[in-house]
């Protein structure tokens, strides 16, 4: 396998290029305070990934806050910093994978068009109801599994799921409909709830294939804003039925490079911003489970992950403790340099903390990398693509966007 080097940026003191080693599997977190500059570092990274590995890994965004899709344009309002650091503005091909209808999701044609105009290439993702867990299911409405209601769905998901093939959320209507042992209540409740399921217009009878989702030649960016976050963890569904997809087709695949079969899925590369949403410390997300399966067993099929969060100390421990390369921008709060701390490497000299007390400007951050064993100060290179962050920041609604 040819070697990925990973152009992150340039040493502080040094000014010499600074590279992230990415031929195997990774583990990547990214923190810092609110506007530091972690998604900007994410998407240094999604370009160099793309650059040096477009059809032969698949690069996925899991985009909570709808900011991504603008990597299909280049960088023209930092053009001139482009130029002094000695590289062109470029836009990268994006295809924005939308759990649902596109439209109904956007609500707007306008949008739609715009996004097609700036060169997008929009795509619907389908989930099929069988493809959640009875767990899943009870989860997803806050259900608990003791409960009336929720033993209720799990055996009506469950006797569906032994029959081995795709089954649609009508199909759990009528299977709780023929169940003798329910209170009319419970069915009447689960009900409502089901038919909210229906209007939400993901799950499908026929799923979209991961084949048919991600390319090999885009940067493909999940678009989780879509989705209400206030939805009973719907965004937390999409990315958990995702990854347990990918995870598992990755290592069936695997298999068959090791007899040098052909494989429609080599390598993935996850990346996940604002991810104290998805792997919370302290309660329990549909994806948590999955997600640190990622990182704990991704080595082997090839599936690396990238995270990025405010908050070191919102994300689960044990997910931090698997990173082997850590990008950390300012931080001020306590709780949070705290959590970081615990991280700190054997090979590093001094903690944590004292290394991040230094860093005063936007794009600078400390690099941990454990493959080479070496902490550097270093500032991260500008973006070749445009940056969807600021605008969100500065304008409240999604629509102003355009
Ligand atoms: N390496 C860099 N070079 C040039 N500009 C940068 C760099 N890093 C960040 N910026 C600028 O800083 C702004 C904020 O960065 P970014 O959106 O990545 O912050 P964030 O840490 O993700 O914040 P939030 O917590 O609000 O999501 C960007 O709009 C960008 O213009
Ligand atoms: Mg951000």
């Amino acid at each position: 396998m040819a070697e990925v080097n990973l152009r992150i940026g340039t040493d502080y003191e040094s000014n010499e290029p600074v590279y992230v080693k990415a031929t195997g599997s990774r583990a990547i977190f990214i923190c810092g305070k609110r506007g530091a500059g972690k998604s900007y570092t994410m998407g240094v990274i999604i370009e160099e990934l793309f650059n040096q590995e477009q059809g032969k890994a698949t690069i996925i965004i899991a985009d909570p806050m709808g900011i991504y899709h603008t990597m299909s344009l280049p960088n023209v309002p930092q053009s001139d910093e482009v130029r002094d650091a000695g590289f062109l503005t470029k836009g990268f091909p994006v295809r924005l994978i939308v759990p649902g209808d596109p439209l109904v999701r956007f609500g707007d044609a306008a949008i739609l068009a715009k996004l097609r105009e700036n060169g997008v290439d929009v795509v619907s993702l389908q989930i099929n109801a069988a493809d959640l867990s009875p767990e899943a299911w009870c989860e997803l409405f806050n259900l608990g599994i003791n409960e009336a209601m929720g033993i209720t769905l799990w055996r009506a998901v469950d006797s569906l799921q032994e029959a081995n093939r795709p089954f649609t959320v009508d199909d759990i209507l009528d299977e709780i409909e023929k169940d003798t042992r329910a209170k009319e209540a419970s069915k009447e409740a689960l009900e409502n709830r089901l038919n909210v399921a229906c209007k939400w217009g993901i799950f499908a009878q026929e799923p979209t294939t991961l084949n048919e989702v991600f390319s090999l030649n885009h940067i493909n960016v999940l678009d989780l804003s879509v989705l209400d976050a206030g939805t009973q963890g719907l965004r937390n569904m999409v990315l958990d039925v995702v990854a347990r997809r990918l995870f598992t087709e990755r290592t069936r695949e695997r298999r068959r490079e090791e007899f040098g079969l052909a494989t429609k899925l080599p390598r993935v590369w996850l990346a996940i911003d604002e991810a104290h949403q998805f792997v919370p410390k302290g309660r329990s997300s549909l994806c948590k489970e999955m997600l640190i399966r990622w990182v704990k067993e991704g080595r082997q099929p090839g599936l690396s992950l990238i995270v990025a969060t405010q908050q070191p100390a919102a994300i689960d421990p044990e997910l931090l403790s698997q990173c082997d390369v850590i990008f950390a921008h300012k931080i001020t709060a306590w709780e949070d340099i705290y959590a970081l701390d615990r991280l700190s490497a054997t090979y590093m000299d001094g903690d944590l903390k004292n290394y991040i007390r230094n860093l005063n400007r936007r794009g600078e951050a400390l690099l941990v990398d454990d493959e080479t064993e070496s902490v550097t100060t270093i500032r991260v290179r500008p973006r070749f693509s445009s940056h969807g962050g600021a605008e969100i920041q500065e304008k409240t609604t999604r629509k102003s966007l355009f």
